[in-house]
């Protein structure tokens, strides 16, 4: 059967199946086209979507246990009893034990573990806080620095890039900006003297990257 393309001025046929004019042919386009929704498929195969939750990366889960993220004890597993009143916090990540994998290849993991007066904190923390252990994530919510600076008085955690201020005793609520949000936390339970994760963050982690 002879066949003939749409604006072409000449016939195909099964023995010349070529067509002149390359209407028939697949276009470059065509095949840029497949090309990249072959390179879409492989950015959503099950093998992509795997790799991207990896233990190591994977944001804390129930059941996590934490351990010290620096210092003579990087890696050793935090017990409450490692926590002193109004200390200021330890830097920590979550840990999976049955996998032995620590959380720590995502910065924002990065968490502040404080122990405060349980009498002190106000009802919006009781889900969160496990007898006065606290944990926040470490990720300023302004620009992503790590907020390491302490006031043991006020209880006050501060970020050293650009100073804001948040209450440690108030759900990480900024006192001083520019920081828009405040920190995450992150529910504890402490069950037979473990200290271990008992959900997921209270927000989103990290800080929202403005374009102008
Ligand atoms: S990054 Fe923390 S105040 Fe700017």
């Amino acid at each position: 059967m002879k066949t003939k393309a749409r604006n072409c001025p000449t016939e195909s046929s099964a023995a010349n199946p070529g067509c002149p004019c390359r209407a028939n042919a697949p276009t470059h386009r065509g095949r840029r086209r497949a090309l990249k929704l072959g390179l879409l498929g492989a950015a959503w195969s099950p093998l992509t979507v795997f790799a991207a939750r990896k233990p190591g990366k994977m944001r804390p889960q129930a059941g996590d246990h934490l351990v010290f993220a620096y210092g003579e004890r990087q890696g050793e597993i935090i017990s409450p009893g490692d926590l002193t009143l109004n200390a200021k916090p330890i830097e920590a990540y979550p840990k999976q034990l049955a996998s032995n994998v620590i959380r720590d290849r995502s910065r924002l993991n990065a968490l502040l573990l404080v122990r405060l007066d349980p009498q002190t904190l106000p009802p919006t923390m009781d889900k969160y806080a496990a007898n006065g252990l606290v944990a926040y994530s470490a990720v300023c919510t302004h620009t992503g620095c790590t907020v390491e600076g302490w006031d043991p008085a006020t209880q006050q955690m501060s970020c050293p890039c650009h100073g804001s201020q948040y209450a440690a005793g108030n759900a990480a609520k900024v006192l001083m900006g520019p920081a828009p949000k405040p920190l995450a936390m992150l529910p504890l339970s402490i069950n037979s003297g473990e200290l271990t994760v008992a959900g997921a963050f209270s927000r989103k982690v990290g800080f929202k990257v403005n374009k102008y």
